[in-house]
């Protein structure tokens, strides 16, 4: 089921100054972004979604970690939020290791759940999390969100947590999901806050940068308030029927909390870039000044959310 081929690329590595201000809270990050790649101009479609690939496949056998309980735990929000029916069908789109599409297929007894996602490893982790619990409501397949291999108005309810904002062009792939979904329907997004992974991301990013690396700019910041998903789900001929903001976190005793979150999440594919010597380096340097922040009081990580609930 998840044999698609992809073409082995090149990552070419390139330049862009990027600044990002004023983030709320007060909290003012202005770093020289440089793309790891040619993300932002010079890359290709294609490579950019065989970078995320190979990023999601390097890390799926840890990403249930619990340092990352906030993807799970805005997943049962988001679909208690959806008051879903048992009989109805649902597309979980980016499902990743089927975080959505489980919580979702608990509640669809007489429905079926269909997780589509780009990493064979993630969807991998879905299926045997899904047989571990007996359900026989769900699928999953490997796709390309930006070519969704099924009927028009074909499910009742399309969800994508974490997935939207990979995409260069959001507004085309959520008119594709909505085309999903049948008239009435619900599509539900999910996205962080702008301050989402603060204080650390900021000590993150200077040090990954004083190694003389460059980084692409936070993809989720495009969907960072209620106003950019708004402005989203009315591009795509959705009416915005709720946006919930989560404000989940939890406090971070010791280094390493941190280091579980980037070694099992997206941060990890920066970290493959560096060379064995870098990385050793990188964390050494990295975790002294996150322990230096987190002293003996511990620091308050932020990872709030928003979910965006529309109707068709
Ligand atoms: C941050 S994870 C979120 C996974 C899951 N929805 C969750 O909430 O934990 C993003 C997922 O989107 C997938 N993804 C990114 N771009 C995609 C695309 N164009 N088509 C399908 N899946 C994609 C990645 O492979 C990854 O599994």
């Amino acid at each position: 089921m998840f044999q698609t081929e992809y073409d082995t690329v090149n990552y070419e590595v390139c330049s862009i100054i990027s600044r990002y201000r004023g983030l709320d809270g007060g909290i003012e990050l202005e770093y020289t972004a440089k793309s790891i790649t040619s993300m932002e101009k010079r890359m290709t479609d294609t490579d950019r979604k065989e970078f995320i690939r190979r990023g999601f496949d390097l890390v799926a056998q840890g990403y249930d970690h619990p340092s990352l309980y906030f993807m799970p735990e805005t997943a049962r929000r988001m679909v208690n939020h959806l008051e879903l029916q048992p009989q109805q069908n649902l597309l979980d789109v980016c499902t990743g290791t089927g975080v959505v599409a489980l919580a979702a297929a608990e509640k669809l007894t007489q429905g079926k759940v269909t997780g589509i996602d780009l990493s064979s490893g993630m969807l991998q982790q879905a299926e045997n999390k899904s047989r571990e619990k007996g359900y026989d409501n769900t699928q999953f397949i490997q796709m390309d969100m930006d070519h969704l291999a099924f009927a028009e108005e074909s499910f009742d309810i399309a969800t994508s947590s974490f997935g939207l904002f990979f995409l260069e062009d959001m507004t085309r792939g959520l008119k594709n999901i909505a085309r999903m979904v049948k008239p009435g329907g619900k599509v539900a997004i999910s996205s962080f806050k702008a301050d989402a992974f603060s204080p650390m991301v900021q000590l993150f990013m200077r040090c990954y940068e004083s190694f003389g690396h460059e980084l692409p700019p936070l993809s989720w910041q495009r969907l960072s308030n209620s106003e950019l998903l708004e402005s989203q789900f009315s591009a795509a001929d959705l009416k915005v029927s709720s946006i919930h903001h989560e404000p989940l976190g939890y406090t971070m005793t010791n280094s390493q909390m941190w280091w579980d979150v980037v070694w099992n999440a997206g941060w990890r594919s920066l970290i493959s870039l560096l060379s064995e010597e870098e990385q050793r380096e990188f964390k050494k340097v990295h975790m002294k000044e996150v322990s230096e922040l987190i002293g003996e009081e511990g620091v308050w990580f932020n990872t709030e959310v928003l979910i965006a609930i529309g109707e068709k």
